[in-house]
């Protein structure tokens, strides 16, 4: 039990934090994946030591305990979203529940129609759109949004038409940082029956996400991003919907009857659920829901509300002129999210290659300070591009990080540029 919001505290609970110690690690790559906690790990271990079976067939004893914690881990996790258990499919990870989402809706369309998404979007909101795209009517495209400020109701009924089916956005940009202001889409949507689907990967991990006052019809999200182990994920969706929608993938658990030339689909949740499930990855995600239920997600949130600000102030504080920063400046729609480049001198006027390239950046971060960022796209080319550089060097934090380690960012920072730079 932890009942201050200590994040020196909360690495007790984390094995890697003792080799992170030893070695001078301070990890600031959350966003990518986030670190495992006893809690979690003990769950898994203690479901293999003790009743591991396959579930929903055997009525032998140990059949049934995995078949009732795999249940119950599933109304875990969908109570902590607002939802239902049957409205709750376990799928490999959110980008696997939105191609799930996109093959399905496309053929429940009859493979007509639009689809909107934003230009922050990750390539996870894209692709399954791009080929839904190409194998069917459905016409992918990308909204105006900005890097500076949250996207609003406003930004998106300018680019709704009479073809338009579905609003596909990020609740969080995992580039930006930005928490978009969804407030009101899902009813104004509802209104034109469009379908609003969330891919909240980067918001349930990092804030209270309730499905319910988000009104969305379909929400994805990854454990791994949240404590859990990879492998795990989830895509929620209204059940009237879910009814509505036909199956991804066909096999074991999802059907009722199979006959020579047909088959009749299972109920939902198991009608999205082909095959043996990631039994272990939904007790672990469970565990991993009450580990943050324990911490509070408002307090989850202000954490990391606390660590931008800092890391704001501190950037302006350095007054570094090569250092460029993108996403919304107020931290009130910003999550824990800081991606940055440091620009060279020389370069010209080239609109591209003028910086220290991110990957120098995060090999320099490692050897110098300890410090691991992630570099790269962050598989969302269209926004990087965007912003008229190739790729970010980007720090993440969670419940664990301090403003300590934005302290180190920042030395490490400053070495980079003197050894890069001048
Ligand atoms: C906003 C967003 N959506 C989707 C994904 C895809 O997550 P996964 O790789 O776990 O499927 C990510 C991962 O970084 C993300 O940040």
């Amino acid at each position: 039990m932890i009942n201050m919001f200590d994040p020196l505290e909360i690495r007790k609970h984390f094995p890697i934090f003792e080799r992170f110690q030893r070695d001078g690690i301070v990890y600031l790559d959350n966003a990518a994946t986030t670190q495992k906690p006893s809690e979690v790990i003990n769950a898994i271990v203690n479901y293999y030591e003790n009743s591991n079976s396959n579930v929903h067939r055997g009525v032998y004893r140990i059949g049934e305990e995995a078949t009732d914690l795999y249940n119950r881990s599933r109304e875990n996790i969908a109570r902590f979203i607002g939802g239902t258990p049957e409205g709750t499919i376990f799928v490999r990870n959110a980008t696997e529940a939105l191609n799930l989402a996109a093959s399905s809706l496309t053929r429940m369309l009859g493979g007509e129609g639009e689809v909107l998404v934003t230009r922050m979007e990750h390539h996870s909101n894209i692709v399954p759109w791009q080929i839904a795209s190409s194998v069917s009517g459905i016409r992918l495209r990308m909204m105006e949004s900005h890097t500076d400020r949250p996207l609003k109701w406003e930004d998106i009924e300018k680019d709704i038409t009479g073809k338009t089916k579905i609003v596909s956005v990020t609740h969080v940009s995992n580039l930006l940082g930005t928490i978009n202001d969804l407030r009101e889409v899902g009813k104004n949507l509802h209104d034109l029956g469009i379908i609003f689907i969330v891919d909240a990967a980067q918001s349930v991990p990092h804030m209270p996400v309730n499905v319910n006052d988000l009104e969305c019809d379909l929400l994805a999200f990854s454990g791994h991003k949240m404590l859990a182990p990879s492998g795990i994920g989830v895509l929620y969706g209204k059940p009237e919907l879910l009814d509505r929608m036909p199956p991804y993938m066909g096999g074991g658990e999802m059907i009722k009857e199979v006959f020579e030339d047909h088959f009749t689909a299972a109920d939902i949740p198991e009608k999205f659920e082909a095959g043996t499930p990631n039994i272990e990855g939904a007790i672990g995600l469970s565990a991993a829901v009450d580990f943050l239920k324990n911490l509070g997600m408002d307090n989850v949130r202000n954490h990391e509300k606390d660590l931008i600000s800092y890391t704001l102030r501190r950037e302006q504080e350095m007054n570094m002129p090569s250092l460029i920063s993108y996403g919304p400046r107020d931290p009130e729609v910003r999550g824990g999210i800081y991606a940055f480049n440091i620009r060279k001198k020389d370069g010209g006027d080239r609109p591209f290659g003028n910086e220290v390239h991110p990957h120098d950046i995060s090999h320099l971060a490692d050897r110098i300070e300890g410090v691991e960022l992630r570099s790269g796209h962050h598989c969302a080319m269209p926004q990087t591009v965007s912003l008229g550089v190739y790729a970010t060097a980007r720090a993440s934090f969670y419940i664990y990080n301090t403003r300590d380690d934005v302290d180190h960012l920042f030395d490490v920072i400053g070495k980079i540029e003197r050894r890069m730079i001048k």
